[in-house]
């Protein structure tokens, strides 16, 4: 054969692999699924799914502090401010997975748990509040709403926005002090000078939730973890200009701005009672509070910098998360 048909082969070869079969899977693994709420069923558990949408968008009107149908949480915070679009938006703690993912193993309980213990979790942590029981109207209606928005999701291993977008680590820490310059310029004119939002005319919940102090998540919730609030806020913060595909801030300024508003030096916040991961061999690389396997202090599990951590567990043989 001659050269020129072997390249023009090798390039047909490639070009389909290239057009068909990896557009293919991308069309497939790629797409991005919104649940079409008019398509709630009319019957009595659409009735359940529809409350759950509305207990996700509304929280704390119904279930918070001086919630309508029960006192639960422990602030004014809804399930949407960080799983926005009620768990539905791309790279927004997307909810749509959760009904298939569990009873799952949790690190931090180091226990296998149900999905409604997961949903009590964060009524607990980024919420401060105590437990729905777990044949409440409520908690039945969120594990219906979640069932009903997991049934849109085709059967493949990720779709868009399944998982948080993810950062490249600088090689330096994060910087509290570059981050409160870069919160007034990017975070200030909505969240507010300390960090307290706005709350809607009504004060039933917010316009601008907060993002320290004692009306805010507490330490113990996820949302004070430094890698994990930026991977969440390159993707969707300053709220009215950031979208996943086009973020405003670079990985090292969501970083900044990250470790800045969750220092609790500079910002206070409620202690929760316990912290756990009591298992430290599955211990994410950015909590902040030892025991540690290895023996990089707090601080830096904290702000960084996170390669280094990295690197050692895999040299140990572990799975570092983060
Ligand atoms: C301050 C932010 C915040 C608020 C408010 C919040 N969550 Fe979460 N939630 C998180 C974070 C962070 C995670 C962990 C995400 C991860 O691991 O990728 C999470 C995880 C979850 C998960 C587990 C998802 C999975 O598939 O493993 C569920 C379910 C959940 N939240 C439900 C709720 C419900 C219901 C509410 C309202 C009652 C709520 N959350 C309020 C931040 C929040
Ligand atoms: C234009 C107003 C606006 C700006 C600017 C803005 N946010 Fe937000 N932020 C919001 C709104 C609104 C929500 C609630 C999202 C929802 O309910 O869909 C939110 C939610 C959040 C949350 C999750 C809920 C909570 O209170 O813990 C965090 C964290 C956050 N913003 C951080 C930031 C950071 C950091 C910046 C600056 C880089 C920023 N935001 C800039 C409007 C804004």
């Amino acid at each position: 054969m001659k050269h020129w048909a072997i390249v023009l082969l090798l390039l047909f070869v490639y070009g389909c692999k290239d057009s068909t079969f990896k557009n293919n899977t991308s069309v497939i693994n790629e797409e991005i699924i919104l649940p079409d709420t008019t398509l709630i069923p009319n019957d009595e558990f659409g009735k359940a799914v529809a409350y759950g949408r509305q207990l996700l968008l509304n929280t704390a009107y119904y279930i918070g502090p001086e919630g309508i149908n029960g006192k639960y949480l422990g602030n004014k915070m809804n399930c949407t401010n960080c799983h926005q679009q009620a768990g539905t938006k791309p790279f927004s703690f997307n909810l749509m997975k959760s009904h298939e993912r569990y009873p799952q193993y949790r690190a931090r309980e180091n226990t296998v748990i149900t999905l409604a213990q997961r949903v009590n979790n964060c009524v607990q942590r980024p919420h401060n509040g105590k437990p729905l029981p777990l044949d409440s109207k409520e908690m039945i209606a969120i594990l219906s709403y979640l069932k009903w928005i997991n049934s849109f999701v085709v059967k493949v291993d990720s779709f868009v926005g399944s998982k948080n977008l993810s950062i490249k680590f600088p090689a330096v820490a994060a910087s509290p002090e570059r981050g409160a310059q870069l919160y007034t310029i990017h975070c200030q004119r909505c969240h507010g000078a300390d960090g307290e939002g706005i709350y809607t005319a009504d004060s039933s919940g917010y316009t601008y939730p907060p993002l320290w102090g004692k009306l805010a998540y507490q330490p113990g919730s996820s949302m004070h973890r430094v890698i994990m609030q930026a991977k969440w806020i390159k993707a969707n913060m300053p709220h009215d200009l950031a979208t996943w595909q086009k973020p405003v801030l670079t990985d090292t300024e969501a970083l900044d701005i990250a470790a800045f508003v969750n220092n609790d030096d500079i910002h206070q916040r409620n202690q929760p009672q316990t912290f756990d991961y009591t298992n430290p061999k599955t211990k994410a690389i950015d909590y902040g509070k030892g025991p540690y396997v290895d023996t990089f202090s707090e601080v830096q599990h904290k702000y960084g910098p996170y390669q280094p951590i990295i690197d050692y567990w895999i040299s140990k043989g572990l799975k570092p998360s983060y």
